[in-house]
């Protein structure tokens, strides 16, 4: 039996994912935008926690669009801790030298438009917990990419995970069982197995630190 083809993004979508600033590697973007187009023919939002400057975010709006939903993303662009001035991840470049602190907001419009995507992306600027408690509608998709540490990684599990749908995925990032990675830390790992042990999600696949799983019950 020949297997099912996985959706991949055309040429010019990757090629605005490769270009645009941003952390997350080629695979597993194809692995997030596979599950956002499975995600998308339920005909729900795709939401994002962590948009930084827009790299994963291309996909997500790129698979919304062919699904005719809207993507949301998250974020209150300045940055996670470890993107703070003094940390390996830290880009001078997305620095607003008037405020003095990081603003990837500008990065992020530039790379949608550039993309062609601007219209099918709802981006709410501001703290993923405010966010999540004014939020109502069930989601096709979660994506939960931002903050690190255990405070934020929890919250927005907690904040986001109960909208995805039945049937619906929730995808996680930087998932690393081994506590390899000093920056990184364990909390999304943490937050990938408190879904598992809640019953209401089942794994679906892992690519890398990338891991998908299908909403397929209640109780989170
Ligand atoms: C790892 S980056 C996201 C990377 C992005 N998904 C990509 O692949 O290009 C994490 C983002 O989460 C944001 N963030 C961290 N904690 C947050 C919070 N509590 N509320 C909103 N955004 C937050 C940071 O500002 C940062 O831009």
């Amino acid at each position: 039996m020949a297997a099912a083809a996985v959706a991949a993004p055309k040429p010019d979508i990757l090629a605005a994912f490769e270009a645009a600033k941003g952390f997350m590697p080629v695979d597993e973007g194809l692995a997030l935008y596979a599950a956002a187009v499975e995600a998308g023919a339920l005909g729900l939002p795709l939401i994002e926690i962590g948009t930084y400057c827009g790299r994963s975010t291309l996909l997500l709006a790129d698979a919304a669009r062919a699904a005719g939903v809207t993507a949301v993303t998250v974020d209150h662009h300045r940055g996670s801790e470890e993107q703070q001035p003094g940390w390996e991840y830290h880009d001078t470049e997305v620095v607003d030298p008037e405020v003095g602190r990081m603003d990837t907001l500008p990065a992020f419009r530039r790379t949608l438009h550039a993309a062609g995507l601007e219209e099918h992306v709802l981006a709410l600027v501001g703290r993923s917990p405010q966010a999540a408690a004014l939020w109502r509608a069930p989601a096709g998709l979660v994506f939960i990419d931002g903050g690190h540490t255990d405070e934020h990684a929890t919250a927005d599990y907690e904040g986001w995970a109960p909208h995805v749908a039945p049937g619906g995925l929730l995808v996680i990032h930087d998932v690393f069982p081994d506590p390899v990675d000093e920056w990184t830390g364990q909390a999304p790992y943490r937050i990938y197995l408190r879904a598992l042990e809640s019953g209401a999600f089942t794994e679906v696949s892992a690519h890398r630190s990338l891991r998908v799983l299908r909403r397929t019950g209640d109780g989170i």
